[in-house]
């Protein structure tokens, strides 16, 4: 289990008796959180929480005396949720946040400290849980700035719409942009971008190749997805969607920069498996366009599933390869 999910549970158990109507925002299930109002943006995550018996809300209304916030790993989201939690708390309500120490943890909650005195703060599995509540004023400046941070925001010198918390925010990712550069413009039929992010592969796509008739996006970020709608326009289809599952049809092609980070095994997993599922999606004759960092196996693993690749470039950091 997730070790700052069991600090924030312990927070939660130890300092929320009675916890009143309670928030949870970046849900995953937990045998001592429940009655809870759970937001969970991620696929898999919801997924899990359902399978828990949680409802995954997507509207929010009134406030909570309680708002649990387990975060991701982007700054902006950290400090964007700190001013999303003080909207939607009671005016004595109280905010419990957790994050492992490597993620920031001690940063963290130095910062929300600068808004408001610190309730509370528990140390345990390597992570930390933090307590303020709202009973006191917060800082009026920083909240604002915060607030500017969950703003939507353009990639610069683009018309893409991108969101804080979601892959490549600031940027388009370089492995994508080699990728898009070496599309084809032949691509025709019903196309899939796997792990489709805020919509960038997919729009170079649609753009270089007329005789698309049928782009389907999936990503398991309904942040990410919400930019993509945005941003993509023409004859696509948007699915909030755990990749790992496979897909509900097959392909003339497939277009991915499969989700990866170095050195973590089961992040090259979550990538093979993404692989798995676009073998197994592909027409008779269909092609699979990749991009990848370099030193990733994927060739032997798509040999694996019958798959032959051929490179089509390769730099310093990545390369891309076609697969059918
Ligand atoms: C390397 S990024 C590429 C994003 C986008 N295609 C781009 O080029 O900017 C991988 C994407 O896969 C998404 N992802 C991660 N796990 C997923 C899963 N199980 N199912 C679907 N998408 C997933 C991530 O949210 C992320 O947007």
């Amino acid at each position: 289990m997730n070790p700052a999910l069991e600090t924030l549970a312990l927070a939660f158990r130890e300092y929320c008796n009675p916890p009143g109507r309670t928030l949870f925002l970046g849900a995953e299930p937990h045998p001592d959180i429940h009655d809870v109002t759970a937001c969970q943006p991620l696929k898999p995550l919801a997924d899990k929480c359902m399978s828990a018996g949680m409802e995954i809300c997507t509207e929010l209304d009134g406030k909570f005396q309680t708002v649990l916030f387990l975060p991701g790993k982007s700054k902006d989201e950290i400090l964007a949720g700190f001013a999303r939690a003080h909207e939607l708390l009671e005016p004595d309500g109280k905010l419990i946040v957790a994050l492992a120490n490597t993620a920031g943890a001690s940063r963290f909650e130095k910062e929300l400290s600068k808004a408001t005195p610190l309730l509370f703060s528990v140390s345990k599995n390597k992570c930390r849980a933090f307590s303020v509540s709202n009973s006191e004023p917060w800082g009026e400046e920083l909240l604002e700035n915060w607030h500017e941070l969950s703003k939507s925001r353009q990639i610069p010198g683009t018309d893409f719409t991108v969101e804080p918390g979601v892959f490549s925010s600031h940027h388009i990712d370089p492995g994508s942009a080699l990728l898009a550069e070496h599309l084809p413009p032949s691509l025709r039929g019903r196309v899939a971008d796997l792990g489709a992010g805020w919509g960038y592969l997919s729009k170079v796509a649609l753009g270089k190749s007329p005789k698309i008739s049928q782009m389907d996006l999936f990503e398991a970020d309904s942040r990410a997805l919400a930019c993509a709608k945005k941003n993509v326009t023409g004859s696509a289809t948007f699915h909030w969607h755990d990749v790992t599952k496979g897909l509900p049809e097959k392909y003339d092609h497939i277009i991915t920069n499969p989700p990866f980070h170095t050195g973590q095994a089961k992040d090259t997993d979550l990538g093979k498996a993404f692989l798995t599922t676009a073998a197994a999606s592909l027409k008779r004759g269909g092609t699979l366009h990749i991009v990848a960092n370099r030193q990733l196996p994927y060739e032997t693993h798509l040999e694996s599933l019958g798959l032959r690749s051929r490179l089509i470039v390769e730099t310093g950091a990545y390369k891309v390869i076609v697969s059918s």
